[in-house]
């Protein structure tokens, strides 16, 4: 079949993957490439068991894949036949040099322009998908300009907003889709050309047009603002903890404020996942280069809020459990950063896990979708973690529970079950809130939420 356009996507990640099923799913007259250096991962894309769960993933993979959508790891003959090039390569944060633990690695970034310019043979629009730094696309086209063989790129900014365990229903209905572009001719074609593409589902209404680094920027923005929100709250826990004011009457009563909203004011462990911190020590970042100190401290302080609140969640349990934790096994209720994922990059788990082990504790882990990533996160680590899918089991003879991710199926445990299993006096942090806490009491645990009361049976 000649298809009307052809689209390439470098880097089959969380992003790349999902965002170009549900392009190749809504636009059949396009062909979807993506491509990756892992060969590893380009096969898992092409078997039956995909490398990320995402609910209503695997369906749209199995109805798109081999006819307009396409996965391999042949970069070269990708980028030549492409007309539309997403990037949507990682961009961790830097681990060396100058700005290390805070400013965006861009190698993968800088790697995948020149691979372009080497293997392109015909004008292309360059798509930033990954989340950059504001300004990164004046430095991709110093690059794609550096080749001489007359080939024209225009670079549009594109970020991506879905997030995990949601991300199929935020890539088909999202709340807007945002496009940044030069606002010269060129630009302007480009522009029109991704409008075009998502207008095959998206409402025009919700297409937003800007200049390319106020694009760029809004990323970044908008992962500071929803960050900083579950700092806030967090911090407002703490404070429930010592007042007996509730956090989720005060989420309730606060949100109901049409200004504020009721959305991501859910008490935590922590915010976890692989950007919300990296986007704000980068932000950070960018402003401290601008000589803006006190921009930089601002936002500094939803990254250390959620420190604090990781740190509050451990020393609590160790506090409650009569100031010590050694050799006494403790269950973890999910590793995952959020529920309906087996991501677990940066997530709380992980801190939470690490703390209990240097008290010398026992950690029993147990989650549906992420104790594979849990054993790679914990590799060497683990002499004294056990790896349990049955959470019936990870609380056998456990002394303590730590909910740390909201798994719907927690909620609906046989809590008394898991109470007769345990050792007394039984203990239970939640650390979502998301169990019901009386019922728990009134079976014997002693229950430690999020910015409530806790409900004990000690005098
Ligand atoms: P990821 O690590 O899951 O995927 C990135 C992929 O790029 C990897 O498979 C890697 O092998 C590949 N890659 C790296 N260098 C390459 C190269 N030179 N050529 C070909 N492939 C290469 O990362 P992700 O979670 O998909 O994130 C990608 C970007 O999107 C990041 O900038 C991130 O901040 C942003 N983002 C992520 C999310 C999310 O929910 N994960 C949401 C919005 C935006
Ligand atoms: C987040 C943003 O929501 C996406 O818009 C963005 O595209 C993405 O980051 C990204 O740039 O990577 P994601 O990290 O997948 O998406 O998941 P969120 O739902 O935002 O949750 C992030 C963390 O905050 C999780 O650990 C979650 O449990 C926690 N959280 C969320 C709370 O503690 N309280 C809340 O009320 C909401």
């Amino acid at each position: 079949m000649e298809f009307k356009k052809n689209i390439l996507c470098i880097g089959a990640g969380y992003v790349g993957g999902p965002t170009m099923a549900v392009i190749a799913l809504k636009c059949p007259e396009y062909r979807v490439e993506i491509i990756d250096i892992d060969e590893e991962r380009i096969r898992q894309w092409n078997s039956d068991n995909i490398p990320i769960f995402e609910p209503g993933l695997d369906e749209i993979v199995k109805q798109t894949r081999g006819k307009n959508l396409f996965f391999s790891t042949d970069i070269k003959n990708g980028i030549k036949k492409a007309d539309i090039i997403f990037v949507s390569v990682n961009t961790p944060t830097k681990t060396f040099g100058e700005g290390a633990g805070m400013a965006s690695d861009l190698q993968h970034w800088e790697k995948t322009a020149h691979t372009i310019v080497d293997y392109a043979s015909n004008d292309k629009i360059i798509v930033e998908k990954s989340t950059l730094p504001v300004r990164t696309a004046e430095a991709m086209e110093r690059i794609l300009k550096s080749s001489n063989r007359g080939i024209k790129f225009e670079v549009v900014s594109n970020p991506e907003f879905l997030a995990e365990g949601s991300a199929v229903r935020d890539l088909l209905e999202p709340d807007r889709v945002l496009i940044g572009a030069h606002k010269t001719p060129e630009g302007l074609k480009a522009e029109k050309e991704m409008v075009d593409l998502y207008s095959h589902w998206i409402p025009r209404g919700k297409i937003i047009t800007t200049n390319l680094w106020s694009s760029e920027l809004s990323k970044l923005v908008a992962n500071a603002f929803l960050a900083q929100r579950i700092s806030s709250i967090n911090a407002i826990s703490a404070l429930c903890e010592k007042t007996d004011a509730d956090i989720s009457e005060i989420s309730y009563a606060v949100g109901s404020d049409s200004r504020i909203g009721p959305k991501f004011l859910n008490p935590s462990i922590g915010f976890g996942g692989s950007c919300f911190k990296k986007d704000i020590l980068n932000l950070v970042y960018i402003a401290q280069n601008y000589g803006l100190l006190e921009v930089a401290n601002y936002w500094e302080m939803v990254v250390k809020m959620n420190e604090y609140q990781k740190q509050r969640f451990v020393q609590r349990i160790v506090k409650e459990l009569f100031n010590t934790v050694a050799e006494k096994k403790i269950a973890l209720f999910g590793f995952a950063f959020k529920a309906n994922t087996g991501d677990t990059r940066d997530s709380p788990a992980i801190h939470v896990t690490k703390q209990l082990l240097e008290e010398r504790a026992i950690v029993s882990i147990s989650d549906p979708k992420a104790l594979n990533n849990a054993r790679i996160d914990l590799k060497g680590i683990d002499r004294d973690v056990l790896y349990e899918p049955d959470p019936y089991k990870a609380a056998e003879k456990a002394c303590a529970i730590a909910v740390v991710t909201e798994w719907e199926e927690y909620k609906t445990l046989d809590y008394e079950r898991i109470y007769r299993s345990m050792k007394k006096p039984a203990f239970i942090f939640d650390g979502r809130n998301i169990l019901d806490h009386k019922k728990l009491y009134e079976i014997g645990f002693n229950v430690y939420p999020i910015g409530k009361t806790q409900l004990t049976h000690f005098e």
